[in-house]
């Protein structure tokens, strides 16, 4: 175990739990509770954008992966390919939650047709689901492993 900086282990906390908030969310829509599943996922939305920006803010000014990387066991070209594959699943999934809920949103004020939504949205699931585990495990390989 090595020491990991304080934005380091709230973000990774945080990210461990998005899943189960999103699970949550889900499970709202399929109670038929619609409200409080728009109100949840745009809540959801906004935090972990909030979280991204502490991240990226602090891994640019305050220290960054080449500081963390010098102390790991694990192989670091595999450790640059993982983190490389991570980052752009979490842009894509990024990009595409924020597309699905401004595209929901109008359709659903709008009373259009919203048969798009629950693929798209099993997607965008996934790409949560998998970035977040990602993210948890490049912070278990940088500073337990
Ligand atoms: C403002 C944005 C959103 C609106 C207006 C909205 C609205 C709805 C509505 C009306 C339904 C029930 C109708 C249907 O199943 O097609 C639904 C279901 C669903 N939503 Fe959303 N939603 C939003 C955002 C999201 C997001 C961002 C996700 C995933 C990350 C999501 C995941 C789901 C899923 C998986 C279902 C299907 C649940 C089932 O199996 O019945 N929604 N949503």
């Amino acid at each position: 175990m090595r020491e990991s900086p304080f934005f380091m282990d709230v973000i990774t906390i945080y990210f461990a739990l998005l899943p189960f908030l999103v699970f949550l969310s889900i499970k709202l829509a399929i109670n038929n509770k619609i409200k409080e599943h728009i109100i949840s996922q745009m809540m959801i939305f906004a935090l972990t954008l909030v979280f991204v920006l502490w991240f990226e803010y602090s891994v640019r000014f305050v220290s960054g992966y080449s500081d963390f990387v010098l102390h790991t066991e694990v192989n670091k070209t595999f450790l640059t390919s993982f983190l490389l594959v991570h980052i752009l699943i979490a842009i894509v999934t990024f990009i595409s939650w924020f597309y699905l809920l401004v595209k929901s949103a109008k359709a659903y004020k709008n009373k259009m047709n919203f048969t798009f939504h629950k693929p798209l949205a099993i997607k965008v699931t996934l790409g949560i689901f998998t970035t977040s585990l990602m993210g948890v495990l490049i912070y278990y390989m940088l500073f337990i492993y």
